[in-house]
This record gives C-alpha cells, sequence and structure tokens, in this order.
C-alpha cells in the first residue's frame, strides 16, 4: 500500500445532521462549489422534508434564496444516510452534542451518543462496501478536546478496511448572520493528523474551502488545537458579555450607565467594540455548553483553578437572568401575582427561532413561580416551542396570541427579552394606553428610546442605567 492513499480528483460531500449548523454549511458550500455533490441527511424525516419544501425547518436570513439556488443542481437533502456516506468521500458530522443529562459528568460534560452512533454507522457503512477508497470524517459538532482521537480510535477498530482520517473543522457562524459568517468567515480552522495521510485530508478538505475564502484565512492545525479553539473562542466571548453584564449592576448602583462604559472601553483597539453589550443575559446552543465542557475537561485533567474560573462566566450569566427577573418583581410592588406580563420575543437572539437555552426560560419560570400570568410573542418561535422549554404545567399561566398588540393590551408589564427590531417600531403610545396603570417596560436588551417612552408615562427600567433606578433591591 502507497505511503498515502490519494484521495479522487472529483470531491463528493455528505453531512450527517441537518440542523443549525449543517444545514446552512453545506448549502453555502454547495453554492460556492456547483461542481461539488452535497448531501444533507438527518435521521429525522420531518426535518429533512421541510429542507425539501419551501418552508425551511430553520429560519436564518437569506438561507432560502442560497437553498433555492443550488437544491436539486448539487445540493440534496435525503434520510438515506447509508447511500450518502458510501457516496462521499467528505463526511461532516454536524449531530447535536447536548450537554449530559446522567451519569459521569452529567450537567458539564458533553453527550457523544449521537456522535459515537454517527461514527459506528460510517464505519459500517465502509464495512459493507465493496469500495475501499479513503474517507475523511469532519468533525462539525462541537465536542470535547480528545474526542475526535477518541472517535477515530474507535473507527479504527471497527473498520479496518478502510482509511479514515477525522478531521476537526469547528463551525464559528452565529445564528441569525449564518449566511454573512459563511460568505466571509474570519477564519476557517482545519485540524487533523499530522501524519502524510492526515496532512492529505487536511490539504483536500482545505482546497474546497480556499474557493472562496482567502488562502491565509484557511488555518491548519493539530486537531486538539483545532477543537480547543472552537472551546476556547466561545468561552472569550461569552466572558465578555458576562463582564459587561458584572459591570451593569454596579452602573445601576452606582449611576453610571454601562452604554457608555462599553463604548469607552470598546474603542479601546486591544478590547475592540464587539460582543459588550449589556443584556438579559447570553443564550444560545453554544456558549452555556461549550464553557461548560471546558470546566468538565479542566476538571479531568486535574486543573480545578482554571474550571473555577471559567465556570464563573457561566454563574455570572445565571446571576444576571435572575436579577432581571428579580428587578421586575420588586419594582412591581414585590407582587406579579395574578398581573398579566406581556414577554417581547422568546428566542435566544433576533433573526433566529432557536430557543436552546435562552434566557427567556429562566426569566418565564421565575414570574411563573410568582403566578404571574404572562403573554409571550416571538415573531419566530410557536406555542409548541414555547411548551418544550417551559412544560405543559406551566403553560396554564401562558397566553400567545400570536399578535404583539394583543399580548400588551391590560399588561401590567412589558418584559423585552430579546432584541428583534419590529419592537422598536411599535406605537408604544397606543400601547401605553392599552395597559393596565401603572405600566412598566423592562427592557432587557437597552434597545428602545427610554426618555420618549418615560415622557409617555411608562416607569421605565433597564440593563445597567443607574438614572431613576437606585430604589431597586438587586441583591
Ligand atoms: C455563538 C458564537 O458567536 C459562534 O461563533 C459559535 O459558532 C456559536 O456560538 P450564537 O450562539 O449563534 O453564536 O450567537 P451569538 O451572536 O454569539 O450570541 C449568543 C448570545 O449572546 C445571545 O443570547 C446574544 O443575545 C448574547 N449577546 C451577544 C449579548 O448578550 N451581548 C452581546 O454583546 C453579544
Ligand atoms: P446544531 O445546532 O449543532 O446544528 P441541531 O440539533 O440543530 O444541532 O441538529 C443536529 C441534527 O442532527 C438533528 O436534526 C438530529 O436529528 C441529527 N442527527 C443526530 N444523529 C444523527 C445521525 N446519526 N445521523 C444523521 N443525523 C443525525
Amino acid at each position: 500500500m502507497p505511503e498515502v492513499q490519494p484521495y479522487p480528483e472529483r470531491v463528493k460531500i455528505c453531512c450527517l445532521g441537518a440542523g443549525y449548523v449543517g444545514g446552512p454549511t453545506m448549502t453555502v458550500i454547495a453554492k460556492f462549489c456547483p461542481d461539488i455533490k452535497v448531501t444533507v441527511c438527518d435521521l429525522n424525516e420531518k426535518r429533512i422534508a421541510a429542507w425539501n419544501s419551501d418552508s425551511l425547518p430553520i429560519y436564518e436570513p437569506g438561507l432560502k434564496e442560497v437553498v433555492d439556488e443550488s437544491r436539486g443542481r448539487n445540493l440534496f437533502f435525503s434520510t438515506d444516510i447509508d447511500a450518502a456516506i458510501r457516496d462521499s468521500t467528505i463526511i461532516f458530522v454536524s449531530v447535536n452534542t447536548p450537554t449530559k443529562k446522567s451519569g459521569v459528568g452529567a450537567g458539564e460534560a458533553a453527550d457523544l451518543t449521537y456522535w459515537e452512533l454517527a461514527a459506528r454507522q460510517i464505519a459500517a457503512v465502509c464495512n459493507a462496501s465493496d469500495d475501499k477508497s479513503p474517507k475523511i470524517i469532519v468533525e462539525k459538532s462541537t465536542v470535547p478536546v480528545k474526542t475526535a482521537d477518541a472517535m477515530a480510535q474507535v473507527m479504527a477498530a471497527s473498520c479496518l478496511s478502510t482509511n479514515l482520517q477525522v478531521l476537526s473543522n469547528p463551525e464559528f457562524l452565529a445564528e441569525g448572520t449564518a449566511m454573512d459568517d459563511l460568505f466571509r468567515p474570519d477564519r476557517v480552522l482545519v485540524g487533523g493528523a499530522q501524519t502524510p495521510q492526515g496532512l492529505a485530508a487536511i490539504d483536500y478538505l482545505c482546497k474546497v474551502y480556499r474557493r472562496w475564502v482567502p488562502t491565509e484565512q484557511v488555518l491548519t492545525m493539530n486537531l486538539w488545537s483545532a477543537e480547543l479553539s472552537k472551546l476556547t473562542a466561545n468561552a472569550f466571548l461569552a466572558q465578555r458579555i458576562s463582564s459587561i453584564n458584572s459591570v451593569s449592576s454596579l452602573c445601576e448602583a452606582t449611576g453610571a450607565n454601562v452604554a457608555e462604559v462599553a463604548h469607552a472601553i470598546g474603542v479601546d483597539t486591544r478590547i475592540g467594540p464587539k460582543f459588550l453589550k449589556a443584556s438579559v443575559g447570553f443564550g444560545g446552543s453554544c456558549f452555556q455548553k461549550d464553557i461548560l465542557n471546558l470546566v468538565y475537561i479542566c476538571r479531568s485533567f486535574g486543573l480545578p483553578e482554571v474550571a473555577q474560573y471559567w465556570h464563573q462566566v457561566i454563574l455570572m450569566n445565571d446571576h444576571q437572568k435572575n436579577r432581571f427577573a428579580k428587578k421586575i418583581v420588586s419594582s412591581m410592588f414585590n407582587t406579579v401575582s395574578g398581573k398579566k406580563i406581556a414577554i417581547l420575543g422568546f428566542a435566544f437572539k433576533k433573526d433566529t427561532g432557536d430557543t436552546r437555552e435562552t434566557p427567556a426560560i429562566d426569566v418565564c419560570k421565575a414570574l411563573l413561580q410568582e403566578r404571574a400570568q404572562l403573554s409571550i410573542f416571538d415573531p419566530e418561535v410557536s406555542r409548541e416551542q414555547i411548551t418544550v422549554e417551559l412544560g405543559q404545567e406551566e403553560m396554564e399561566l401562558v397566553e400567545t396570541p400570536g399578535d404583539v398588540n394583543a399580548s400588551c393590551a391590560g399588561a401590567h408589564a412589558l418584559a423585552i427579552i430579546t432584541e428583534w427590531d419590529v419592537f422598536k417600531s411599535l406605537d408604544y403610545q397606543r400601547i401605553y394606553e392599552s395597559m393596565s396603570k401603572p405600566a412598566f417596560i423592562f427592557d432587557g436588551r437597552n434597545m428602545l428610546d427610554h426618555d420618549k417612552l418615560e415622557e409617555m408615562g411608562f416607569k421605565v427600567f433597564t440593563i445597567g442605567k443607574g438614572k431613576k433606578q437606585p430604589d431597586i433591591d438587586d441583591s
């Protein structure tokens, strides 16, 4: 056998997992590489049917246009996972890796059940196939550092006939801006074994990205560096938010304005202006999960101080979410029982329908514990999805009229959780008139014109603006 088994000239790609990462990423590869056949697979038939329809399973601005351009030409969505694996040289694995709910590492470590099942399926298909040409497995989901190595070992042990190289190619797209992030990524990371076959696999995948990403932005490295870079990038980003959120609390106590502080520090080019928006707290499928993973890994490697350092980012985020809910209760005369509160936005950020780890869950649950009556409106989140997050029992006190003005009518308070643009242009004068008085607004995203709202008669509470809110109990 030659030292390096060559990969075929004609690239064929498939992806296991048609979620928020797999779907958009493969769509963009198909757009920029019209000669490459890209098949996106999922176990979930409903999800695949939606990808093949006019109403895509995820809301992402600009995605539909790009799907329409390539679907049926070189982009396919299928549930026939075995056929796709057989037919492809590059197999992306972009399956869910949620935080473990039970067993060793519960609450912190990643649950790798789906990843492992996918890996075993790839090995089984290769074993059964007559075609023994080498394949490249690309880890797209965030998995703990050194997992790719474990997977490589599992696959090597269960598939002796086919050379399977495992690469780590972490995804940095953010939901809501996925198309732009994929079109113009700051960087693409490709990590792999530093062996002749590993380097050949890295080069094969890099060539795909180089079709539209400048060569100097396609970074290659060893497997562990690529895996750890993803966790570290998310930990650093989340840390900035927790840092500014901690300062928001101090601003409220002292009379400073967190937006002014954020601007003042952000113009220092060493700090930079991004990810310094104080908020009700960060959510999403990555930040909390990745930091918990990092914490777990640090602890497993005997580094408890490092684990504790990063864990504080999560604790500060929990504190911020609780603080917001407490502020609502304390400023409404310490009771919200029986009061209608309109929750504006449920997704974890604007321009997505994703509710994973959204701060809305914590805020709503805290208010429901106080027996508030919630009227939730989000342009992209269905009642069904809200029920999944809050639980069927909690929904007794929750209405979802599907119209923002109906949610606000008769409410004692509005709580803005998601920064949807549409909330900026509501007719707040009309809303004020339709509400119970005194009418409160809790702006968890600091996105409205607070002076104007006060002129209308609202009692306005913000994150991190000391002015006029020194009497709030922040304990
Ligand atoms: C994040 C990373 O940005 C992305 O690179 C990685 O691939 C996946 O995780 P995502 O979770 O989709 O992306 O969204 P992001 O824009 O990072 O926002 C995460 C959370 O932080 C949201 O709840 C958002 O509202 C919040 N946030 C963000 C703030 O509260 N303040 C900010 O300044 C920025
Ligand atoms: P992400 O945000 O990381 O993309 P999602 O949960 O949106 O995560 O998507 C992961 C997808 O992976 C789900 O649609 C799930 O059905 C799918 N999946 C899980 N295991 C497999 C597998 N072995 N083969 C194909 N798809 C899988």
